[in-house]
């Protein structure tokens, strides 16, 4: 599919409201856990302020959303979309999860219990959303009629997701979108859209690691921690 930039108002499908979900861990507002208290990298420990989700912590979660994930599609063969480059690391940690959740189940013996596929989505250029979204990668009819759980590493203003869903459904006629994010941000900003599976909801910081970059820099870090003054300044013009 041709890439595309869009900057209409987001429009949110009662669907995409995901009514009845399993809500995520609330990390409350004062949430802050000293970078002494864990092995934080010394490339990256001036630019924090406080980790946010311990590693361990974020592991454990993705392991209870791969199985909430399998229960609720045993017979499906669901398709995973990583929205890249951010989710590439919760992709790899929830596919090896979702892996022992099928094979602890054996309910797909002789079949593959998911797919996988990749497309890059892009609203942000440092710490602001720039409105405007591109989605590209997306190849052709190969999901129609299927089901698609889109891994996002976050929903923030949750404006590319109101873009991405709709593409699916209506120009890939995929059988029924839904997303799978591992954060979800509470912010004025929230367009109203909420992901079906979500691992934590987190107060308004800009959060780094595990895959969430601050201009590409972070993404390798391995809890989720948020960026200082000194980190905005330092990679401010990083990788643009
Ligand atoms: N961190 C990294 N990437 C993001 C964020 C964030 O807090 N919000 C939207 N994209
Ligand atoms: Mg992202």
């Amino acid at each position: 599919m041709a890439a595309a930039a869009e900057s209409a108002a987001p429009t949110v499908a009662p669907e995409d409201l995901s009514p009845g979900r399993q809500e995520p861990i609330f990390l409350a507002d004062d949430t802050k856990i000293g970078l002494d208290q864990l092995r934080v990298s010394a490339n990256y420990k001036q630019y924090l302020s406080h980790v946010m989700i311990p590693q361990g912590y974020i592991n454990d979660r993705i392991a209870g959303l791969a199985d909430q994930i399998a229960a609720e599609h045993l017979d499906t063969c669901p398709h995973l979309l990583c929205v890249l480059n951010g989710a590439s690391v919760f992709m790899m940690k929830l596919v090896e999860e979702l892996h022992k959740a099928y094979s602890a189940r054996a309910c797909c013996v002789g079949k593959a219990p998911f797919t996988i596929g990749f497309c890059r989505v892009k609203s942000y250029a440092g710490t602001a959303s720039t409105g405007e979204v591109l989605i590209t990668g997306l190849i052709g009819d190969e999901l129609k009629g299927r089901t698609v759980i889109v891994v996002e590493d976050i929903v923030d203003t949750g404006l590319s997701m109101t873009r991405l869903l709709p593409k699916l459904r209506e120009e890939l006629e995929v059988e029924k979108a839904v997303v799978c994010s591992l954060i979800e941000k509470r912010t004025e900003k929230s367009c109203g859209l909420k992901a079906r599976y979500v691992g934590f909801s987190v107060p308004d910081h800009f959060v780094v690691g595990c895959g969430l970059d601050f201009n590409e820099a972070f993404r390798e870090l391995n809890h989720i921690c948020v960026i200082n003054k000194a980190g905005i300044e330092k990679f401010k013009d990083f990788l643009l």
